[in-house]
């Protein structure tokens, strides 16, 4: 039976179209609410608001599950490579042996960033958040790469670039903050090799171990799309507006910036160092974090989609351990981890929101195990996400997209003359 919306507003009533999307998602569609009835929906945070249609990822919170195009998020992680993955969410199917191969040769020979990334870099005072000198870098690549109508493997030209120089203008980031002469790209190593070796060699760090790099690469995979996040939707509306590209994923990079979305990586190992700091017990975090008046959230945990596993945390703490394992490392944090976990998991006030540990709470243990310094894990998942931020910016644009502008109800102050200076 179709299903069907009626609003009413006042002594007005409106049907609505009703829209269900492949997965028997339903939306209704309140596109005449406003000419027909004069009222606007009121949706803060956007909870119950869909921006639009997609057909990149799927999600459904309540059985925790992630699809990239039609593929279970396990599968990718179990099979394919970052760069086979980042094709998928761009083109919409897997690639055939030969686009594959075409694709890793054009990445590799798109890595040179142009030189004024260096002029860049060294304008930003030494103590500049990575996140914030990336999305710098990012956003002055339009000067160089406009190019817009060009296709290098199949791929918008652009796009391209930015994929295959992006881990090299993070290595140039990490370098210059540690002041280590920079390490140039390496066209015989794969994506993420050639990553961990321009941001290692010579440092003492694992630069060249093959199972570190597929860790790597896993990770890439699990941040590459999450539908409309924060930062995606950010990276849309902002495209929606006609700006150009890096402009729209250098928005993007600032949207994840923050604690809430791809800081939290950042912010779970601040925390935990806490706890270590304060003799090793998790009890003291957990009812500081049920305390509202303390405005304390327990980092890496909650979720607005997810109310079960987020199954990249799944993927990610299975990760943990291979990667620990190999390093040789016994991580005091890793331990921590898992101890808090526990006890919030058993704890009333997460059982009833349903609040799961999620992508970033055990990323960041891995992280630092590999070397990385913590003002780099945000940007780790920039270079993961890139993909699905240039997915959906390239399926907005090709849709019949609108400019975002969301309209909101005024409280303000009435209609008034305005005060001469003199008179105030
Ligand atoms: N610790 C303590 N309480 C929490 C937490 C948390 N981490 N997350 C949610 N809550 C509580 C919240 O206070 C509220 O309680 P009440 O119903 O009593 O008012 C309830 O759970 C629902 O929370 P909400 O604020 O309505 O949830 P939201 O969907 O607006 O926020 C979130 C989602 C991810 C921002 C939030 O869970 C959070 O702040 N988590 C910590 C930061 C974090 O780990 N962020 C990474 C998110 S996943 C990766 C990504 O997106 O980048």
């Amino acid at each position: 039976m179709a299903i069907t919306a009626e609003i009413r507003v006042g002594a007005d009533k409106l049907d609505l179209p009703v829209i269900v999307g492949s997965e028997g998602e339903v939306g209704i569609d309140i596109g005449t609410l406003r000419d027909k009835t004069g009222a606007i929906t009121l949706d803060p945070g956007y909870g119950n608001t869909g921006a639009g249609e997609s057909a990149i990822t799927f999600l459904d919170g309540e059985l925790g599950i992630l699809r990239y195009r039609g593929y279970p998020i396990e599968q990718l992680a179990g099979s394919a490579s970052f760069l086979e993955v980042s094709w998928l969410l761009l083109k919409g199917e897997l690639p055939t042996a030969a686009e594959l191969a075409n694709l890793i040769a054009a990445e590799r020979a798109n890595r040179a960033v142009p030189d004024h990334v260096q002029a860049v870099l060294a304008a930003c005072p030494q103590n500049t958040h990575p996140m914030a000198m990336l999305a710098s870098c990012i956003v002055t690549l339009s000067s160089s790469h406009s190019d817009e109508d060009d296709a290098i493997a199949g791929l918008p030209a652009n796009q391209l670039r930015l994929m295959a120089q992006l881990p090299v203008i993070a290595a140039y980031i990490y370098r210059r903050s540690q002041g280590l002469p920079l390490v140039p790209p390496d066209s015989e190593r794969d994506y993420a090799a050639n990553f961990l070796h321009m941001m290692f060699a010579g440092t003492g760090k694992q630069s060249d171990d093959v199972a570190i790099a597929n860790a790597m690469d896993l990770l890439f995979i699990l941040h590459a799309d999450h539908e409309q996040n924060c930062s995606t939707s950010t990276v849309r509306l902002v495209g929606s507006s006609q700006a150009d590209y890096f402009a729209s994923v250098a928005a993007g990079v600032c949207a994840l910036w923050g604690p809430l979305h791809g800081g939290a990586n950042q912010a779970v190992v601040e925390m935990l160092d806490e706890i270590v700091h304060r003799g090793g017990k998790v009890d003291w975090v957990v009812a500081q974090a049920k305390d509202k008046a303390s405005g304390f959230r327990l980092m890496g945990f909650g979720h607005r989609v997810y109310k079960n596993f987020d199954p990249r945390a799944k993927l990610i703490k299975v990760q943990a351990d291979v990667v620990l394992d190999k390093l040789g490392k016994d991580d005091e944090q890793l331990d921590l981890a898992i101890g808090l976990e526990h006890a919030a998991l058993a704890d009333e006030y997460f059982v009833q929101r349903k609040l799961y540990p999620n992508v970033d709470f055990y990323s960041g243990i891995i992280y630092r195990a590999m070397g990385f310094p913590q003002e780099m894990f945000t940007v780790l998942f920039a270079i993961g996400r890139l993909p699905g931020w240039t997915a959906h910016w390239n399926e907005h644009n090709a849709g019949k997209a609108r400019i975002g502008r969301p309209r909101q109800i005024y409280t303000g102050r009435n209609a008034r003359d305005f005060v001469p200076l003199q008179a105030r």
